[in-house]
């Protein structure tokens, strides 16, 4: 087994014992213990215990403190306040702990699978053809990627669902407007860039929006192509695929450069789903979940209703017998309860869009798909502000380009990178500025929680100093630096030896990183992992201030200690940026 158990379930066990060796009927009891300033860790659940007991708690904490077996973990355990224990562990159990996680074959640091892993699909990353992408599918596709791996990292399967906009009715006007000028998107290269076919696609966007609203045969031409679209006509069906296709040429770019890997087999926008929609629509129907009100299939529920105070139901079909959003979501559950056989579902989706998906797990849950033991959850995410406070914007009011967002990032980032660069190539400092660009902007959104607002301020997020992955990625590339100078001196463990206070703080911290990642995993929140790994680096400053590994040089078996511990965080740095979707350059 490589999983390796912390020293907090150590001592959580050894308290355990002890607590039911004095009262057995507590064998049950939380000690309700948590990391502590004063000593390494307290229990504070021998108050609620006594209270139960009627005894004394200061009496009850001193019969536990005389059943708890000190020497191999716990060194020191003793009352303090009102019936508190404060316990303090061994040097040797902290560094052993530490080598075990090093040695564990799989990299994984000695964290544990989840005992029973299930299967969830993931909705995230859903850009909309023939139009950019702009900051909320930025959030997206963050926040999506980083639950992904750290879900896998649980051992989770997970089934990634990329829920394009590809369906609408401003189809038939794109597709009539192309084939009346049908060489609009013909390419002059072999290849485009991602970039050329957005602004292809925007061109002809903007065009045949210009000719609708002018030109009323037009317009009645373009609503023709929306029935021929639905009712599956072939050449208009080629014509549609043409727009997605060229879109996914961008949306591939974009990811590409979030450093992101998106499978094209992963994304089934909401066509995918269009042979589902009668047969969903059958269903919640005849089992009275749907019913007709004024021609269109309605779900109404107690207590959402609109501003004049009338109940706002969920439009399922409309009264011409079209599908919207709701249908084709619907029957996405569906597809991914029966089909894929998920336990969990989760839409990373903006917060704005919580009603829709409010009255969407409702309807599901009356008709049977949802229930307790498949869930399905919103992993809401906030609004992305400007420095002013207010939704972003460019200064001519309009939503803000992603690329350009993610170049500007990256030039901020590079010029960070070659001011600091002291043995670095021109390609490396390109290389680095893309890496430490894209690193700065996916840490800011992922180090609040996601439920949250955030500003976008780029020179908040590409700082050296503060709460920055630029600040992590230098914490890592200064380990990397430190070993390559200690020539040959080696990393080693020395459970033997005594540590200092700044030693011993950050062993305990890396101990608990597989707890941080299971507790980020279990509650879709990788801000948990993210604060983790930034105390995890303020750790590693204070200890390389205080604890001299290379000059003065200490005593060799110290050095070696030293440098063992800096490597192990350094792994775990990795390990968790990785886990945010976030390089560790090993140079910067
Ligand atoms: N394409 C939508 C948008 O840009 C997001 C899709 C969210 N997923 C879903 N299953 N509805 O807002």
């Amino acid at each position: 087994m490589a999983s390796v158990t912390s020293l907090t379930a150590s001592v959580h066990q050894h308290l355990a014992n002890a607590l039911s060796a004095t009262l057995p009927e507590a064998a049950a009891a939380d000690p309700l213990l948590r990391r502590s300033d004063r000593a390494d860790y307290q229990a504070n659940g021998i108050l609620a215990l006594a209270k139960k007991a009627k005894a004394n708690p200061r009496e009850l904490a001193t019969q536990v403190v005389s059943h708890v077996v000190t020497g191999d973990v716990i060194k020191d355990v003793e009352v303090s306040g009102p019936g508190f224990l404060n316990i303090t562990v061994t040097d040797k159990a902290i560094t052993e702990n530490l080598a075990a996680r090093a040695a564990d074959p799989e990299g994984r640091l000695g964290a544990p699978y989840a005992e029973k892993p299930g299967t969830t699909v993931i909705d995230y990353a859903q850009p909309n053809v023939a139009k950019e992408m702009h900051v909320g599918h930025l959030r997206s596709a963050v926040i999506g990627d980083s639950v992904t791996e750290l879900l896998e990292f649980t051992g989770e399967t997970v089934v990634r669902r990329h829920h394009i906009g590809d369906w609408g009715t401003q189809f038939g006007m794109l597709i009539q407007y192309l084939d009346e000028h049908p060489h609009e998107l013909d390419h002059k290269a072999a290849q485009v860039s991602g970039e050329e076919a957005m602004s292809n696609l925007d061109r002809l966007y903007k065009a045949a929006r210009k000719l609708f609203d002018s030109d009323e045969e037009f317009k009645t031409r373009a609503r023709r192509r929306v029935v021929d679209l639905q009712a599956g006509d072939p050449h208009t069906l080629a014509m549609w695929q043409k727009f997605v296709d060229e879109s996914k040429i961008y949306f591939f770019s974009v990811f590409e450069k979030l450093d992101m890997e998106i499978r094209d087999a992963d994304i089934v926008g909401e066509s995918g789903y269009n042979d589902m929609l009668q047969e969903t629509c059958r269903l919640l129907e005849e089992s009275g979940v749907a019913v007709r009100s004024e021609g269109a299939l309605c779900v109404f529920f107690d207590g959402i209703k609109g501003p004049d105070g009338n109940p706002v139901p969920l439009i399922v079909q409309k009264s011409d017998g079209g599908f919207g959003y709701a249908a084709t979501d619907l029957s996405a559950i569906r597809d991914r309860v029966f089909n894929l056989k998920a336990n969990s579902l989760i839409y990373v989706v903006d917060a704005r869009q919580s009603l829709h998906f409010k009255m969407v797990f409702e309807t599901a849950r009356r008709a049977g798909w949802l229930n307790d033991d498949v869930k399905a959850y919103q992993l809401a995410f906030g609004t992305v502000l400007g420095k002013d406070g207010k939704p972003f914007k460019t200064r001519e009011g309009e939503t803000v380009r992603l690329v350009d967002l993610l170049d500007e990032a990256i030039d901020r980032a590079s010029a960070v990178v070659r001011d600091k660069a002291q043995d670095l190539s021109e390609e490396e400092i390109t290389e680095r500025g893309a890496q430490v660009g894209i690193g700065a902007v996916k840490y800011a959104d992922l180090s609040t929680s996601a439920n949250r607002d955030y500003k976008f301020d780029l020179d908040q997020m590409v700082s050296l100093n503060g709460d920055t992955s630029v600040y992590l990625q230098y914490a890592y590339a200064r380990i990397q630096s430190i070993l390559r100078k200690a020539g040959d001196v080696r990393p080693a463990a020395h459970p033997e030896l005594d540590l200092a206070d700044a030693e011993r703080a950050l062993g305990l911290h890396v101990d608990q990183f597989a707890e941080t990642v299971a507790e980020s995993a279990a509650e879709y929140a990788p801000h948990k992992l993210a604060a983790y790994l930034y105390q995890l680096a303020s750790l590693f400053t204070s200890f390389y201030d205080k604890c001299p590994v290379i000059k003065p040089a200490p005593p060799k078996d110290v050095a070696e200690n030293r440098l063992f511990l800096s490597e192990v965080t350094a792994r775990t740095l990795h390990e968790g940026m990785a886990l945010l979707g976030i390089r560790t350059p090993e140079r910067l």
